[in-house]
């Protein structure tokens, strides 16, 4: 993607980044055909829609989309308006329903997206309309991946396992377990609105580890909010980051006996049933890990590019946050947050994630606000003219990509992904590389 003066936009083998893909109208349209149009996208969970007729609804960048369970159980997509004139058809945050009616004309469409009813059809149609080709638009390819609902605009697409790459493996070990009944989302969602680009929220997501213990939510661990303080060791116990391809980014921590310790101390104020589960849940996680020496405890933050972003520390208490980020114009954004947990899980451990989420990543948590402020921040800044010229930087450890000090001592064999310590813009650099790879296809 080359700009006017020939600089490229996204130099992900420098660690350069120009302001402008963060603030021009032009950039971000074509982001919404290239991108939102073109790659596969996380549009829900499952258990969001359970049963024959459950729907939700949603977005797809800025396409307001129905996901809906058909009348055969299948899920399927459709574009959230009405093929007579344009009018949003489902008007709700989620329901159920056999069939949905329009609120201009009153046609209707069901949940295989026919259009089943035209009111005064005799009258003002002559019993003439080609139905078949009016039903809603729908969207070529959904698939669930063990729960997780993903779809993609472009009937070419290539698979869905083709697209998480690296990063199916770690889908697979913490989004997908299907122990203690499977994993649900709790009813409700958090949304928010916030200034900032959508991918200055995902390239945070994608590897930023760095403002979490360098300066921004430094006040959260102060508080003792996390029960845990980062640790700064880089082995064998510390943090990593992993740069999935093709572009999605994470980082972890290795499962350690503080970490058990601390969920079991918490657990022994709930009595023994709690401990229990607490006890043969974390040993179903190293049962799943298999013979792999290090084992991660989950996803501590992870991007699925472009804009799904996951967050599961590991702890019994702390549930998986499911966050997706709208664009809504180049300076502005919404978050959508689900908490995902064990079906089985005790009620206080679902309370307990709950409650986390409330007061962490969320719009009015500590965690969230922290680094809403940051985007909002960085969003005014952007309004000085002289921001366009300028890039953004994200090179640290640019040069120890593949042979940083300590590598040696990983015991990472067996888990796909590029590791690397906790101060490393790697996930990030993957991140524009296929951002970029994404803006030049035709
Ligand atoms: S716009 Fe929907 S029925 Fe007319
Ligand atoms: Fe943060």
């Amino acid at each position: 993607v080359a700009s006017a003066d020939g600089v490229r936009l996204a130099d992900a083998e420098r660690g350069v980044v120009s302001r402008r893909i963060f603030i021009d109208e032009d950039i971000y349209r074509r982001e919404m055909e290239r991108i939102f149009h073109r790659c596969w996208l996380w549009l829900g969970h499952d258990s969001m829609l359970p049963n024959p007729g459950d729907y939700v609804a949603t977005y797809t960048g800025e396409d307001p989309i129905i996901l809906w369970r058909d009348s055969g159980g299948r899920v399927r997509a459709f574009l959230n308006t009405c093929t007579h004139r344009g009018n949003k058809l489902c008007l709700v945050d989620r329901g159920h329903a056999a069939a949905l009616t329009c609120s201009y004309h009153g046609w209707t469409f069901n949940s295989e997206g026919k259009l089943t009813g035209v009111p005064f059809f005799e009258r003002a149609y002559y019993g003439r309309l080609d139905r078949q080709a009016l039903g809603l638009v729908e969207m070529p390819k959904v698939v669930s991946y063990g729960g997780l609902i993903f779809g993609t605009w472009d009937a070419g697409a290539p698979s869905l396992d083709d697209y998480l790459g690296e990063l199916r493996w770690w889908l697979e070990a913490f989004l997908t377990d299907d122990s203690f009944g499977g994993l649900e989302t709790l009813p409700g969602a958090q949304k928010y609105q916030t200034a900032g680009n959508w991918k200055l929220i995902a390239d945070n997501f994608a590897g930023d580890h760095y403002h979490t213990v360098a300066q921004s939510h430094l006040s959260v661990f102060k508080i003792n909010l996390l029960r845990s303080r980062p640790t700064t060791e880089q082995t064998p116990h510390g943090y990593f980051m992993v740069a999935c391809e093709p572009g999605h980014g994470l980082g972890g921590v290795w499962t350690n006996t503080a970490m058990l310790e601390g969920d079991l101390a918490r657990a022994e104020q709930f009595g023994p049933e709690v401990k229990d589960y607490v006890q043969e849940r974390w040993r179903r996680r190293a049962e799943r890990m298999g013979d792999i020496p290090d084992k991660p405890t989950g996803i501590v933050f992870g991007n699925c590019f472009p804009n799904f972003d996951i967050q599961n520390i590991g702890s019994a208490f702390a549930g998986n946050l499911l966050s997706l980020t709208l664009p809504r114009g180049p300076r502005f954004s919404e978050i959508w947050q689900w908490l995902l947990i064990e079906r089985q899980a005790p009620e206080v451990c679902k309370r307990a994630a709950a409650t986390m989420l409330s007061r962490g990543q969320s719009g009015a948590g500590l965690i969230g606000v922290d680094d809403g402020e940051n985007f909002e921040r960085i969003a005014e800044a952007a309004y000085s003219p002289l921001n366009e010229r300028l890039t953004f930087h994200y090179a640290m450890g640019i040069e120890q990509d593949g042979r940083w000090p300590g590598q040696e001592d990983w015991a990472v064999r067996g888990i796909p992904g590029t590791f690397g310590p906790e101060f490393w813009e790697r996930g990030q650099r993957s991140f524009y590389r296929q951002w970029a790879r994404c803006m030049e296809r035709a």
